[in-house]
């Protein structure tokens, strides 16, 4: 027997295998990745929101928050891998945040919306699970 331990989840877990953990890997076709997971889209425009100066905010990530373009937690569940952007304005100031999720400046938008791998991919919706 074999004792695999791997770190899942901010937690270490132990797997005891009756052949090598080689050959299970191989029969089994299983496979572990360190890839987070892709955001999905929850608007393919940007938001305009007036930030206050010092105020800590949270945008989501993920793209499955409610409130959207802020964080409501809701990667824990269903993005586990991804996590909000904290950032701290220095002063009051009106800008976009991004709403697709994509862009290269977060968390503002950079017109990334713009194109086409954006505009033609389903928008995400909410389900109640
Ligand atoms: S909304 Fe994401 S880059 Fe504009």
């Amino acid at each position: 027997m074999n004792t695999l331990t791997a770190k899942v989840d901010h937690k270490w877990i132990s797997f005891t295998l009756r052949r090598s953990w080689m050959a299970t890997m191989v029969a089994s076709k299983a496979h572990f990745s360190t890839i987070p997971p892709q955001p999905v889209i929850p608007s393919k425009k940007p938001f305009k929101v007036d930030l206050v100066g010092g105020k800590r905010y949270s945008w989501c990530t993920c793209g499955h928050s409610k409130k959207q373009p802020f964080c409501d937690g809701s990667h824990k569940s269903k993005a586990q891998g991804l996590s909000p952007l904290r950032f701290l304005p220095e002063k009051d100031a009106t800008v976009w945040l991004c709403g697709c999720k994509y862009t290269s400046n977060p968390p503002y938008c950079d017109g990334t919306h713009k194109q086409d791998f954006i505009q033609s991919a389903p928008l995400h919706t909410h389900t109640n699970s």
